[in-house]
């Protein structure tokens, strides 16, 4: 019996997933959050592929320790790039060291990813999750636009979530000041303004040979979560984490979406690891999402360099 649309979801997720031999040799691939989790697994295989890899990571220690095992491993060509996403500052000073250090950029793979069970607000005045899950993300890519025009055929990849389904934005309350805070669907609320943004992005490189998706990279044994309290870390570590996969198979479906062949003209698709897949009907709200983009135009300070 086939699911309902709502929850076909869960149904890809047991499809065999796809992959490729495609070689990377010589691309250069951003990649932030490469330190934990899924963006590690990611730039292993990448590295593995042959790329040439700028992480962006906030942890120095972790990154300079991830660098070392990727060059002696695969004896590729790893920088290391320090930005805490949580401070757009210090965003516009990576997406600037990059510009002046690389040329061509191949792929942009945004993953850096937080889940609070509690609110908690950046300096600069916003909702942590909300920061560093979108407006970040989408800051970063944005300031590497040009660039990466400039070097299509490129792609960019959003590492989204299944989480998107919890749902969540307010455009009239994105600070959960009114609302009772709730972690999943603050998390939910990120994912979506990733996603809305990814539809009209994709939009309007159309013609450029840019292309632009989105994934969900399975459920996967990470650390997202453990920054919060000890019940939700028992919870994630003891209740769940068995029925968790092993985040090998999110670096494998990230390497396909980045380099195969065959996804070169793809874009403005959400993927359930390498599967195409219809996002939650609320995060398929083309109106919503030109609001959303706007908005996180003028908090990011971006409105002045769009136009
Ligand atoms: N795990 C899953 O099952 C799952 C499911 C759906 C979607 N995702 C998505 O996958 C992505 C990666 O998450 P993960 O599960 O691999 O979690 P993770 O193990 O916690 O890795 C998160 C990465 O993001 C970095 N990071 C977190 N906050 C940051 C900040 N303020 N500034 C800069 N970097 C920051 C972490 O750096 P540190 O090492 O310094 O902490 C780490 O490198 C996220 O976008 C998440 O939403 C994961």
């Amino acid at each position: 019996m086939r699911l309902p649309e709502e929850l076909q979801f869960i149904e890809n997720a047991r499809l065999p997933q796809k992959t490729t031999q495609a070689r990377m040799d010589g691309k250069l691939c951003i990649l932030t959050g490469a330190t934990s989790g899924v963006g590690y697994h990611a730039a292993k295989r990448l590295a593995q592929g042959g790329a040439r890899l700028v992480l962006v990571c906030r942890n120095p220690h972790k990154a300079a320790q991830v660098q070392a095992e990727l060059q002696h491993a695969y004896g590729n060509q790893v920088d290391v790039l320090q930005a805490d996403f949580s401070r757009l500052d210090e965003v516009r000073i990576a997406a600037k060291g990059i510009l002046a250090s690389y040329p061509h950029i191949d792929v942009l793979i945004n993953n850096v990813g937080l889940h609070n069970t509690h609110r908690m607000m950046t300096n600069e005045g916003f909702e942590s999750v909300f920061c560093v899950n979108h407006l970040a993300s989408f800051l970063l890519t944005h300031l590497l636009l040009d660039r990466m025009v400039a070097s299509a055929p490129s792609r960019i990849l959003q590492i989204n979530s299944q989480g998107h389904r919890f749902g969540g934005l307010d455009l009239s309350d994105l600070t959960w000041q009114r609302r009772k805070y709730h972690g999943l669907q603050a998390y939910g609320a990120s994912k979506t303004a990733q996603l809305l943004t990814v539809w009209e992005l994709a939009e309007r490189l159309r013609g450029t040979e840019v292309t632009i998706n989105a994934m969900h990279p399975g459920e996967v044994r990470t650390n997202i979560g453990m920054n919060n309290g000890p019940v939700y870390r028992f919870y994630q570590r003891y209740l769940i984490g068995w029925m968790l996969k092993n985040p090998n198979i999110s670096g494998e479906a990230i390497y396909y979406l980045v380099a195969a062949p065959e996804m070169a003209a793809v874009s403005g698709t959400f993927f359930n690891q390498t599967i195409e897949e219809k996002p939650a009907t609320h995060a398929l709200d083309r109106e919503l999402g030109k609001r959303i983009g706007a908005i996180s135009e003028q908090l990011t300070g971006l409105t002045h360099v769009l136009t």
